[in-house]
Formats: C-alpha cells, sequence, structure tokens
C-alpha cells in the first residue's frame, strides 16, 4: 500500500472493500490467478471504472494489459481492510444474539473472542467453546489486566451506553454495537453499529419498488 492510502477514504469505497474480497476468495477457490477490473466488475456488480477508482485510493494493484493477481489482491484488501492483524474481542450480553454472534466469530479467523460476559446467573458460568461466561461486574477488572480490542454490545437497550462506557474505559479501540441506541463514545473508539432492520427494511423497499438498478451496494 503506498502513501496514497493514509488519505482519507470514503466510507462508501470502505463498504465495498469486504465484497471485493469475497469475490476475490471466491476466485481464488476456483483457481482463478488474473482478472480484469470488468471481469471483476461483472462478479461484483460495481462498474469497472468503480472498480480502478476504488482500489486507486490505496495505490491501485493492477497493471494494464494485465488486470489484477487475484492472491495478490486478495491479500492487499485484506491489508487495507486490517485482517493481517489479530485482534482480541470481548461480548457482553451472552442472550439470543450473543450467542449467535459468538457463535459466528468462532469460525473468524483473526478475532479471538478471549471473554464473554452477562449478569443473567443462569448464563454466568457456562461456556462457548472454552470461553466462559463472566459475571459483568469483572468487566472492569478483566479489562485492566487484559488487552481487548473489540467490544460487541448484544445486551438490552437500557444496559448499552454504561456497557459502551465500560469498554471505552477500559481502553478497547472499537466497539460492534447491535443495541439499538445511538451510543456516546470518544472520538478515539470507533463505532460501528448494526441493524438487521435496516438491511430488513431496504429489502421490503425494494420489494415494492422493483427498480433493482438503483439499489444502492
Ligand atoms: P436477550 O434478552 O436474549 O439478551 C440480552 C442479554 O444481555 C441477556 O442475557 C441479559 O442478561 C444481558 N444483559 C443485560 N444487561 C446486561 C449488562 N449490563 N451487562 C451484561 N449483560 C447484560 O436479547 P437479544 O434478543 O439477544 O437482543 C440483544 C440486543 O440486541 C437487544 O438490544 C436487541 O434490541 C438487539 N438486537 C439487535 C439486532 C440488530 O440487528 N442489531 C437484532 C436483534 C436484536
Amino acid at each position: 500500500m503506498n502513501s496514497k492510502a493514509k488519505q482519507r477514504v470514503s466510507p462508501s469505497v470502505i463498504r465495498r472493500l469486504p465484497k471485493y474480497r469475497r469475490c476475490l476468495l471466491e476466485l481464488q477457490s476456483r483457481g482463478i490467478q488474473r482478472i480484469s477490473s470488468k471481469e471483476l466488475s461483472r462478479i461484483t456488480g460495481f462498474t469497472a471504472s468503480q472498480i480502478r477508482q476504488d482500489l486507486n485510493n490505496f495505490g491501485g494493484f493492477g497493471q494494464q494489459g494485465y488486470g489484477y493477481n487475484v492472491e495478490e489482491l486478495f491479500k492487499e484488501v485484506g491489508g487495507i481492510l486490517g485482517l493481517d492483524k489479530e485482534y482480541n474481542v470481548v461480548l457482553i450480553g451472552f442472550g439470543n444474539l450473543g450467542q449467535a454472534v459468538a457463535n459466528y466469530l468462532q469460525n473468524k479467523i483473526g478475532f479471538n473472542l478471549c471473554a464473554i460476559f452477562d449478569i443473567n446467573p443462569n448464563l454466568i458460568g457456562t461456556e462457548l467453546c472454552g470461553v466462559k461466561v463472566r459475571d459483568a461486574k469483572e468487566i472492569k477488572d478483566f479489562l485492566k489486566i487484559n488487552n481487548a480490542d473489540i467490544g460487541i454490545i448484544t445486551t438490552d437497550k437500557g444496559s448499552a451506553q454504561s456497557t459502551a462506557d465500560l469498554l471505552c474505559s477500559g481502553g478497547v479501540n472499537g466497539i460492534w454495537n447491535f443495541a439499538p441506541l445511538d451510543l456516546v463514545v470518544p472520538s478515539s473508539v470507533v463505532l460501528e453499529n448494526v441493524h438487521l432492520s435496516d438491511s430488513l427494511y431496504t429489502l421490503a423497499y425494494y420489494i415494492n419498488n422493483q427498480n433493482q438498478q438503483n439499489k444502492p451496494e
């Protein structure tokens, strides 16, 4: 990645990178070694010029007349996303969604679920793949002696802000928030909200407005 990557890149470009990576992984699994932006356009649904522009934010990577080397581009995109690193993750709220998210994380290379917290005595002491569910009262002390990069909030709405405060003062770099609340966090902490309903309601809109051509990615 050259110095271009240090410039501010539009969030919509960043949102497209995981899709590029996913497609490149799929191409690799099919033994495809190189691809043109035109072919990549057909697979991703983004225009070839969009793809070139997006990748140019980080230095380009393609060669005129050759296209992109699939393996190299996959690595580069992963590197841009920070997927060449390991992240320690703590999850707060081991209810229905928390359990699903924790299970999902078990298979995510690079995201190491190191602790789970809840307030429910019936859940405290249970385990998921060797990770024990601890009493939420222990969050502060845990974070004093353990480094956590990412905190996941899957508590109910009422506990979400106090949980975020605990995570921020405990030194996490980012919060993956599932609670339906606009959390307030210091500017040093990256906040990523996930709302399944946003996606569902977007689906409902496009069912009722059949013009898929205008559907943004
Ligand atoms: P749930 O009630 O099954 O789980 C919540 C868990 O949080 C419970 O185990 C509870 O004991 C625990 N908890 C409550 N306060 C806590 C605290 N201070 N510290 C630690 N643990 C605490 O609820 P469910 O269905 O798992 O939903 C969890 C959250 O996710 C809710 O805020 C819900 O609105 C939200 N949600 C978000 C979705 C999304 O797309 N972002 C989709 C579904 C739910």
